[in-house]
């Protein structure tokens, strides 16, 4: 008897204490903002705002994406873009799923080793600054196959709210003015002429766009051919090759996005819909569920040591297999059945022990026969119909390769970073690639990006995705389970401390002062080498959560200007 009593009391402290723990994270950040029927949470206040008042005017989750995307470009050039490119992953108030790749594309002559000098070696910064680092540009072709399909607003009326905020100008916040400030020295040393953006910013200062207004003019006019052909395109060739670049009129005119099928697993009893090869983020993320599904790990806690080890070992399993497996799709044959089976994934766990950590020096792929990094961007939609969007775009880095089409008023990416340059070398991501994503003319790189669509009792339950190169995948697995297995709302679950690991380097990284000293101690001690030096900030979740009464919850991250903006 005194036996059940004692245990009585370790499970009503072990439940208070999870309490307490969530208690905290909710006093600190609170709940998210709640719309009764339609909702967009993104990057910066301007484009929710823009694409809402879409949806406020009749049109739809789809036409919302191409407007709220057009307005990232101008609120968050950051990221925001039409010389990128990006993922989408669907599902129609009718339950259908799908998935659009208008990721960017090798030029026609790009060749493996054009980022290695005569000794094989990588010439530093070729991929990642300047001309050569340019992928072609995917964004604009994707908005108007998304517009052919699902559009139900002329072309011209989505593409007009960003055309006025370009003319009319976006106000600097602190942040935004902090990153245009660390990043100016690359914008002098890229661009032979002093860009629009090169300036000494203050928070509360405007800065206008009217270049980019007329290029959205050319588009809005032109259609497709307003980017891929004409007076942009001439604009954008041609100083991509004064710059030493390769791209060419022929590659834009040939450039075409895919609708591509979606992963789609489950965990318990969710359905996770997420993006498929050329992004690794589905099948990584469905390893990565698969691996903790046999565990109740909502017993451990949340950020618990348990869960910490847990996760890790399954992060590092997924990414041991990512370098090996997965690349563009249309050139690598990918075994993504096998990769995602509960066996295979199992048995890749088979040697996690609670003891000890792994060593990623001891993991490579499975065998199956036959840093600073929050730079690309991602918004979550839901219409009052019941449809949802979920998409990330980037240009990769930081303003991507800091090559500034001045006359058309955008940056270009730098994707070919995403490409392994050279089998075993990391990227600027640090992660490692094989011969599956290794360069070739018109082939797409491999991608992180996460678009993610939740379903639980086959109603949609949850749109989510994030920014921060490798670190995506775990960001928004941690976000889900946050919710379903700690029970957050949308908000805290996105707000609370995120930790990440990803094979190589075999380290684990910890948001800054979200992880007490005590449980760091306790990690070390089973082998795990624990970045504080490098500590830094883990994605930058938007993510939307519909409520049992139908209501939603956003969460927009507080890591950035992100802001839900809804009715
Ligand atoms: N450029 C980041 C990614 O696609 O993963």
């Amino acid at each position: 008897m005194k036996k059940i009593i004692v245990l009585v009391l370790i499970v009503l402290a072990f439940a208070q204490c999870k309490k307490n723990s969530k208690q905290e994270i909710q006093n600190k950040k609170g709940l998210g903002f709640l719309a009764d029927s339609a909702m967009v949470v993104s990057a910066r206040e301007e484009a929710s705002k823009i694409g809402s008042l879409i949806m406020q005017n009749g049109g739809n989750a789809f036409d919302a994406m191409i407007a709220t995307d057009l307005a990232l470009t101008v609120a968050y050039p950051f990221a925001g873009n039409i010389g990128g490119g990006g993922f989408m992953v669907y599902r129609t108030n009718d339950g259908k799923t799908g998935a659009l790749d208008y990721r960017e594309k090798a030029p026609l002559a790009a060749s493996k080793d054009m980022y290695l000098d005569e000794n094989g070696n990588i010439i530093e910064g070729k991929s990642t600054i300047g001309a050569m680092a340019v992928g072609v540009p995917g964004t604009i072709d994707g908005l108007f196959k998304v517009h052919e399909k699902f559009g139900t607003i002329p072309f011209s009326k989505l593409i007009q709210p960003a055309i006025e905020l370009a003319n009319k100008g976006v106000i600097v916040t602190k942040k935004q003015a902090e990153r245009l400030n660390k990043y100016r020295h690359l914008f002098t040393e890229t661009n032979p002429e002093k860009i629009i953006l090169d300036a000494d910013w203050k928070e509360g200062d405007t800065i206008k766009y009217p270049n980019l207004a007329k290029t959205f003019d050319r588009i809005k006019t032109e259609g497709r051919d307003g980017f891929y052909k004409g007076e942009t395109a001439e604009m954008l060739v041609n100083y991509v090759q004064k710059l030493g670049g390769i791209i060419t009129k022929e590659d834009l005119e040939k450039y075409e996005s895919q609708w591509r099928s979606p992963i789609e697993f489950t965990y318990k009893d969710l359905k996770i819909i997420s993006m498929s090869p050329p992004s690794s983020g589905g099948i990584c993320n469905a390893q990565i569920f698969k691996a903790l599904e046999p565990f109740s790990i909502a017993s451990f806690g949340h950020n618990s040591i348990e869960a910490i080890q847990l996760i890790t070992e399954a992060e590092r399993r997924a990414y041991a297999d990512r370098s090996y497996y997965l690349g563009d799709p249309d050139f690598v044959k990918t075994p993504i059945e096998t990769l995602i089976s509960n066996e295979y994934v199992q048995e890749r766990m088979k040697d996690f022990s609670w003891d000890k950590a792994t060593l990623s020096s001891s993991i490579k792929h499975g065998n199956i026969i036959g840093y600073e990094s929050d730079e690309t961007t991602h918004y979550s939609i839901v219409d009052s119909f019941g449809n949802a969007v979920s998409v990330t775009t980037t240009l990769n880095g930081a303003y991507g390769s800091k090559v500034y089409v001045s006359e058309g008023g955008f940056f270009l990416n730098n994707e070919m970073d995403d490409f392994s340059s050279k089998p075993g070398v990391p990227n600027m991501f640090g992660l490692i690639g094989a011969e599956a994503n290794s360069i070739a003319p018109e082939k797409r790189m491999l991608s992180s990006m996460t678009p993610t669509i939740v379903e639980k009792n086959n109603k949609l339950f949850m749109i989510v995705g994030s920014p921060g190169g490798s670190t995506i995948i775990t960001s928004v697995m941690q976000t889900i389970l946050n919710v379903y297995e700690f029970d957050l709302g949308m908000q805290e679950a996105v707000d609370a401390p995120r930790f990440h690991h990803q094979w190589l380097p075999d380290v684990v990284t910890l948001e800054p002062k979200g992880f007490e000293k005590v449980l760091i101690e306790k990690l070390q001690e089973k082998g795990y080498n624990i970045n504080l030096e490098n500590s830094r900030i883990l994605g930058k979740v938007d993510a939307i959560l519909v409520l049992p009464n139908g209501k939603l919850e956003g969460g927009a991250d507080y890591r950035g200007d992100d802001k839900a903006v809804g009715f």
